[in-house]
Order: structure tokens, then sequence, then C-alpha cells
């Protein structure tokens, strides 16, 4: 049997007291177990080869997570008259019914209504509680029973309330369709005529961000607790990589046995022990325990390394008032959103319901409370993101993201009007995260072939992107040579700027779950190569989006690092690179527009 330890290091925090027992743990997942998956029947005991992944972490690794506090300046103000920032409507009672193109708009069990109660008709401006208690969210895998139990009577007072009530569980829920289903436009910055749309671009981080911070502070206040904090599912961390068991149990004490957590439309199939899949494509892999905790680690250190050099790679593109939300070209889904995130919404919800309910479509996720735990976890990735100090980890800094707007009711049931750059420090908005290591950052892809010369020899078989006539189709496997703006980087060359892999202009049905695996080099097409080996660059990923009445086309981009991996697979001095765009899933009608590796310049902090 093979299993992974990992020792916990003690968390930084002392004042909460239901977590510092969980301090100093070692914890241990045990790789016995069988997968979920009943395509592999486990009458051949496989040999799993033991994996010492102990490790001594990186130094800056231990400075993660020392949110503490910040000063309480209070800089929200009004936005600047010249930009064009996207804004949530002042009147809420403007919001529509989605119109749905639901691939299956017959069968759902969540409807498509998702507008808030309107209380008031114009928001105030939310200033950011001064001194506030530190909320400390906890993972969820080493939650104490006492927490679980405070969690779910919160949840529990939730669904009590009216759902007509503004902290209602059924409200909190429809926040999600209205934003990303097309309850709202753009009326407030000038252009009705547009939706708003949350996803696919740099609005993807704040607007979550806000949204667990109102949810988190209004379950706080039904239970009497203003320390209270949402867990999170740590699936970055091997001890984490399971659905938390609190979603499924059922509580022994009460008859019929009952679990305000649980949600009836996910995937049984992936319940625990069943390990998740980073690179979830629709189908399990049938990949052993050992294998897919090593590939999940490598596709973490791809999402928050390699392909997260820059703001526009991690953070997404840009999306500001006047841009068409299905269609602009600036639209990209950050390495994060498009990768861990839309894999587990995936990996999460029922594929015996005509959507993916709950956790698999946009119009449906908030109904389960996996959805805000997922998303903790989503929202710690940025913190650590920043706080590894790597130059060009920085937030965007244009007025159009500072002063970009979002409408919630706070805990006090106050209409109010919130700024994406008073999401930026989560000291002052009073709540961080339980320290957990991430073992990711020593979990560097290893070449599969190393010198294999993939791109010279296909120079004859394979067309060079300058012949080849764009968009491509992706309904099958693209192959194509990129030439690279320069070879053989020196170590300054490569201080200064990052070689960069671009996908432009991605059209795909909207209404699909689209995935789609990119390869560097790879000698095996892409067809044996996982996340684990260096000439898996990354994968493009998209939850079906829905709000829009026409069958449409979504445009985005996506962006891989490719720096680290010619220096790992030894290919610096190649002119060209062989890339292999492998569809996954849903990309039938799926097109690229330009495919082209840039030097982007690092941005020095
Ligand atoms: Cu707004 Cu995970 O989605």
């Amino acid at each position: 049997m093979a299993s992974f330890s990992f020792s916990t290091l003690p968390t930084t925090f002392s004042g909460s007291p239901s977590f510092s027992k969980a301090s100093s743990h070692r914890f241990k997942v045990s790789c016995n177990a069988a997968s979920g998956d009943t395509n592999h029947p486990e009458t051949t005991p496989k040999l799993i080869t033991s994996l010492d992944m102990t490790h001594n972490v990186d130094r800056r690794n231990l400075l993660l997570g020392l949110g503490g506090l910040y000063g309480a300046a209070n800089f929200t103000s009004l936005p600047s008259a010249f930009a064009t920032p996207i804004a949530a409507p002042d009147n809420i009672a403007d919001c529509v019914t989605a119109s749905s193109n639901l691939q299956n708009p017959t069968d759902v069990v969540r409807g498509l209504a998702c507008c808030p109660p309107a209380l008031s008709s114009k928001p105030e401006i939310y200033t950011l509680p001064v001194n506030p208690v530190t909320r400390i969210r906890p993972a969820a895998q080493r939650a104490t029973p006492e927490y679980i139990e405070k969690y779910k009577a919160a949840i529990q007072e939730m669904r009590k309330l009216p759902d007509d009530h503004p902290h209602s569980f059924k409200q909190q829920a429809m926040i999600h369709c209205a934003y990303c289903n097309g309850g709202y436009n753009q009326e407030q910055s000038g252009h009705p005529e547009l939706q708003l749309q949350i996803h696919n671009s740099w609005l993807f981080f704040p607007f979550h961000r806000w949204y667990l911070y109102f949810y988190e502070r209004i379950l706080g206040k039904l239970i009497n607790d203003p320390t209270f904090a949402i867990p999170y599912w740590n699936w970055d961390h091997p001890t984490g990589m399971m659905l938390p068991a609190m979603f499924e149990d059922a509580d022994p004490d009460t008859t019929p046995k009952q679990n305000p957590i649980f949600d009836p439309y996910r995937d049984v199939t992936h319940l625990p022990p069943a390990i998740l899949d980073a690179e979830y494509a629709g189908a399990n892999t049938g990949a052993d325990c050992v294998n897919q905790i090593s590939s999940n680690l490598a596709s973490m250190y791809r999402q928050m390394i390699t392909n997260a050099t820059d703001t526009t790679s991690f953070f997404g593109g840009e999306f500001v008032s006047g841009d068409n939300p299905l269609q602009a070209d600036t639209l990209i889904a950050g390495s994060i959103e498009s990768g861990i995130h839309t894999a587990m919404h995936r990996w999460v919800g029922n594929p015996r319901m005509a959507n993916n309910e709950d956790m698999g479509n946009f119009y449906s996720a908030g109904y389960d409370p996996v959805f805000y735990v997922h998303h903790a976890n989503i929202d710690r990735m940025w913190k650590i993101w920043k706080d590894l100090g790597i130059p060009g980890h920085v937030e965007p800094t244009s007025d159009d993201w500072n002063n970009a707007s979002y409408v919630f009711y706070d805990e006090n049931e106050r209409l109010v009007r919130v700024f994406n750059k008073d999401s930026i420090d989560i000291g002052r908005m009073g709540y961080d995260y339980e320290r957990s290591s991430v073992p990711w950052l020593q979990s560097r892809p290893v070449a599969h072939a190393k010198r294999s010369k993939a791109a010279a020899q296909s120079v004859g078989t394979v067309k060079k992107v300058e012949d080849v006539e764009f968009p491509v189709k992706l309904d099958q496997v693209v192959k194509v040579l990129v030439k690279r703006p320069a070879t053989n980087r020196t170590k300054e060359d490569k201080e200064k700027a990052h070689e960069i892999l671009l996908l432009n202009g991605i059209k795909f049905d909207g209404e699909k779950f689209v995935k789609f695996d990119v390869f560097v080099n790879d000698v095996d097409d892409g067809i044996e190569t996982t996340a684990a080996e260096s000439e898996f660059a990354g994968s493009f990923a998209q939850l079906p989006h829905g709000g829009h009445s026409e069958k449409m086309l979504m445009t985005s981009g996506a962006r891989f690092g490719i720096t680290e991996l010619l220096e790992d697979i030894e290919a610096e001095d190649d002119e060209y690179v062989l890339v292999n765009l492998v569809p996954k899933i849903g990309c039938d009608d799926a097109t690229v527009s330009e495919i082209k590796i840039e030097l982007v310049p690092i941005v020095q902090t």
C-alpha cells in the first residue's frame, strides 16, 4: 500500500480554538481506497509504487497564509469619470429571467428565474468594516467535529428562511445564476443592450471573492457568530483530493437522518473515497491513486506557476463596459478558472442530470453548498499566487478593473455596491485561510522525452503555422509547427520576458462543457502523456454559460508559459515547436483563430 505523508505546518493563528487542535497532525492519504470508477472494478490488484511526497518546503512557502491585519485605510471612492468599468445596475429590479438556450431545457430542476428581491431602489456604496475580526477559513478535510456542526447549523438556518428573503439558501444560489446567465445588463454604464458576465475574464476572481464574503457574513449572522468562516476544499493538497466527507455524512442524531450540506445532485461515482481529477474532461481516466495525485499536483503547478506568470494569464482578459461578454476579443479565462475551477464543477455535478446539475452548470451551481467551499479554495489560490512574491504576480492595475462593481445584499439586508479595488487585501476584508502546505510548488512536471526533436522531425508532414488557414477546427487533433521569436534565451533574457504560447480567438459553443489539451513537442501526439509530464502545456475548459436565447458561439483565449517547459524537454535551441491541440469534449464546433508564441515582458514589482 502506498501512502502520501504530509506534515502540516502549524497554523499561524491562535485566536480560533476550534482549529488549533488540528495544527500539528500528520495526515495520510491512503492510496488503497478504491476509486469510484465503476469501469475499473478492483479485480486485479495493482502494484502501486510508493512515492515519498514528504519534502522540505521552500522557505517562501512558509510565509504563505500570513495575512495578518492591515491598516484600515478606507479608499473607497466613486469611479473616475473617464474609465468605463463594468457595473451591475443600481436598479436590481431591472434584472431579467435568463432566457434559456440550455442543451436540455425541459429537464431543469433549478430554474433560470434568478432575480433577487428588490428591497431598495438604490445600493449604497459599501465600506469595509474598520478593524474587523479575522475569520479563519479552515481546510475542510481537517475541520473539527465542532466546527462541522457549526457550519451545518448555519446552513440549516439559511435553509429555513423564506425563499424571497435575500439571505435564503435559494436567493444565495440565484446570485450566481443572475450574474452569469444573463440576469443583468450593462445599463449602469450606458450599454443596456449588452449583458453582464463575471466569468471568462478578469472579473472572475474579484466577483467570487465578494460573493463569498457576504455569504460568509450572512451565515455568521444566522448563528450569531461574528468569527464564523466558511471552510475551503483543499483540492490542491493530497489530503484534500476527494469530496470533503462532511458533505455526504448523514447526521446520526436526527431522524430521518439529514445533513443540510448534502445535495442530491452530485456524481455518485465521485463521492469519497474517489480521488479527484484536476484535468477532468467528463470521463474517469482509471488512473491509479498515486498517479492521479502526482498528475493533479503537476496540473496545479502548471496553473499556479508556468501558466500564471503574468496578470493576464492568471486573472484572465480584460472585460470593460461596452464589450460583448460573449464575443469581445479581449476575453480570456485565466489559468485557474479554465483549469481546476471548471474541472471540479464538472467532476462534482451529476452527469445523470440533463444539464449536469448542480455543480456542472453555472445556473445551478450555487445550489450545492460545495460550490462555496470550492470557490473558497479558488480564492485562496489568488492569495497564494500573490504571496509567492514572484515578479509579475500582481492584480490588474487599470481603473477599468479597480472600479468594476457588483451589487449584493449584505448581512444586514442592505443593498450595497462593492468594487474590485476593495477586494485586493483579504486582511482588510477580515478573513484569512488556515495554513496548508502547497506541495505542488515542488511538482514541476518531468519530461517524457528529452531532446526529442519532435518539431524538426515533423517538418514536411506537419504544416507551419504561417501555412495554416485559420480559423482551424477542433473537431479533430490539430498539429502545427509554431516559430519561436528567439532561441537559446539566456538567463537574463528569461528574467526580462516569459515565452508564452497564445491561442487567440477560441470560439466554442457556450452551451457545452468544452475542454481541449495542449501539448508541446509531444512524441505521443498527446495520447498517452499526462499532466505530470512536461510536454503537457495545459488545457482550456469552459462550463456551459447559458442566458442567451439563440445558439451562440462564445469567444475566449488561452495562454501557456513555455519557458520552463522548453528547458525541461531540452528544446531551447529549436527554432520551431510542435503544438498539438487535442479535443477532449464538446469541441465539435470549436475553432481557434490564431496560434503564436510571444515574448511577454515581466512587470517588475
Ligand atoms: Cu461563478 Cu465556479 O463559478
